[in-house]
């Protein structure tokens, strides 16, 4: 599939967006826009299925807004959000449709609505079984796998601790390091532990290799009925059968690794929270496909949000973003979103093959606040680059310590305020500053403890983390992903990016045990002359690389 409407940068919205820019957006300031509009809070925040978002704190006002609006119509969005809704193949690189919202779509009322429930009500019913722990004997679930069959899953497990069930302990490996499966199999008993070995290909190197280690740890163990130990998840039922499991959970070249938690991937989940706490999951993320299928686009939160990445990409040029979760529970969203967006959008060409001229996946990253705010804020607030930053703040906690939960949203609050507002020269001087030198020229002190402000921000705001909410958060974001592929014209659902360093690595595998470094650039042959042999190998670390350090590279120039 080719484009039929044009990419952005060659329409009229585009250059009417670039003369916006550098007229206006470039010297846009949010307080003097807040001083001028005392409605803009209410006319730039909107309430979306479960989530509500304060969009005024970004470097936005109603005039840019509408030329993002006729960007997205002139590039066709919403044809595009129908021909991704309806199965259309625009997977365009694989011939694939892209169906995840079928995942979450009540029977009967999307496509593949047969297969998509018998499946889900299987892996439910399974799901319960497990959770019957007086009769399956089941303490510790391990799943195994990695990217979209790791991180959605576990990304949840750990955000929904409060809805799980209390007689199960969850466990994610993920890394081909060993370091990853072992201290999860020290205290383990084969008898009492179910492993769910998830992979969309089941070729996965770093599964398999785990799946691996960890049968011959259950049979090592004096495991026995391996049938009932091992489950399995996956498109390749034949490649399960291969590996020895006999119960999979099966899925379809439509789900999307990145976009498959709502499959059987999310089987973990299912175990963690039941059958009931799944389907509203579920419930929560199809209520969110809703509103994108439906609302206005000038009140559609993931394409506000996708149209806003854009005005930050391409015409500001920020090149990060950062998401901070005020609730410790949603630890590895940030994790989660890398791969959504980063593996999505982080592409080179258009659908038609051309190169891009302009950015795309910004990088995305970030820590639960508070703990972000003792790291790395510093450089939010007075660094030289701008990151906008997304704030996620949930009302009500799920735990009684009433004095943290609100110590926690002041935070919340007070960082993007202080990243707005910022800090003025004047400001600076007035204050006493205790901590300061003694003798410290009061001039210098205060453009250390100045703080520019007019920093972008986002606060999400849900009232309750719960299954409902989370479902509707990540499909917001799974939304928001796709507005921004479909205007910057790439293809969001391939990840060619990740098979040059799979085919490599196995081609160095073998050299590594040999210590064959014929035929490889220089780095790679030093390198790998350093790691191979045996522990504390013959070459020794000694034996590789430069005697006369980095020095000695001048003269051999
Ligand atoms: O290598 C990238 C990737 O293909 C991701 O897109 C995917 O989520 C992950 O690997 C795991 O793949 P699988 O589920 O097939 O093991």
């Amino acid at each position: 599939m080719s484009l039929s409407a044009p990419r952005c940068d060659r329409t009229a919205a585009w250059a009417a967006l670039q003369t916006r820019f550098d007229e206006r957006g470039r010297t846009f300031d949010l307080r003097e826009a807040f001083a001028h509009d005392p409605g803009r809070f209410e006319a730039l925040s909107l309430q979306a299925p479960e989530v509500f978002a304060d969009l005024s704190k970004n470097l936005i006002d109603g005039h840019t807004l509408r030329g993002l609006l006729d960007l997205a119509r002139e590039c066709g969005l919403q044809a595009r959000r129908d021909a991704l809704l309806a199965g259309a193949p625009v997977n365009a690189t694989e011939g694939r449709a892209v169906l995840h919202t079928a995942l979450r779509a009540p029977r009967g009322t999307a496509p593949f609505s047969d297969e998509v429930h018998a499946t889900l009500d299987a892996m439910l019913a399974y799901a319960e079984q497990v959770r019957d722990t007086a009769r399956s004997g089941i303490t510790d679930v391990v799943n195994i796998g990695i990217g979209g069959s790791d991180l959605g899953p576990q990304m949840a497990v750990i955000a929904l601790d409060a809805f799980a069930h209390r007689g199960l302990r969850m466990h994610f490996v993920s890394n081909v390091d060993g370091h990853d499966i072992t201290p999860v199999l020290r205290g383990l008993k084969p008898r009492s532990t179910l492993f769910v070995v998830a992979s969309k290909t089941f070729t996965t190197q770093e599964t398999m290799a785990n799946a691996h280690a960890a049968r011959d740890w259950f049979d090592a163990q004096g495991g026995t009925d391996r049938s009932a130990h091992f489950v399995g998840v996956t498109t390749n039922l034949q490649a399960a059968a291969d590996f020895g499991i006999t119960r999979t959970f099966g899925f379809w070249g439509w789900v999307g690794g990145r976009y498959s938690l709502w499959s059987a991937i999310g089987l973990p989940i299912a175990i963690a929270i039941g059958e009931a706490g799944l389907r509203e999951l579920l419930a929560g993320a199809h209520a969110m496909d809703r509103h994108f299928a439906t609302a206005p686009l000038e009140r559609n939160l993931p394409v506000l949000l996708g149209l806003i990445d854009v005005w930050y990409r391409n015409f500001h040029g920020f090149s990060s973003r950062s998401v901070a979760p005020y609730h410790q529970g949603l630890k590895r969203l940030p994790a989660y979103l890398q791969q959504l967006e980063m593996e999505s959008n982080g592409k080179r060409v258009d659908l038609d093959g051309q190169p891009l001229p302009f950015g795309t996946s910004p990088v995305v990253w970030g820590e639960p606040g508070t703990n972000g705010q003792h790291a790395y804020f510093q450089m939010l607030h007075q660094g030289t680059d701008v990151v906008p930053v997304e704030f996620i703040a949930v009302r009500r906690a799920a735990h009684g310590l009433h004095a943290q939960h609100d110590m926690l949203l002041a935070n919340c609050l007070a960082q993007g305020q202080a990243l707005m507002l910022g800090k003025t020269r004047e400001q600076a001087l007035a204050e006493r500053a205790p901590t300061a030198a003694p003798g410290l020229d009061p001039e210098v002190l205060a453009r250390h403890r100045t703080f520019p402000g007019n920093r972008p921000s986002t606060t999400l705001v849900l009232d309750e983390l719960t299954p409902r909410s989370l479902g509707a958060l990540v499909a917001m974001y799974e939304h928001r992903v796709f507005t921004t592929g479909a205007l910057w014209g790439l293809n969001s659902f391939d990840q060619w990016g990740v098979e040059l360093g799979k085919a490599l690595c196995n081609a160095l595998l073998p050299r590594l045990r040999s210590g064959d470094a014929s035929g490889l650039d220089g780095s790679t042959a030093g390198l790998l002359r350093r790691l191979s042999g045996p522990p504390g190998g013959a070459q020794g670390p000694e034996g590789a690389g430069n005697p006369q350090g980095v020095e000695g590279f001048a003269g051999s120039a």
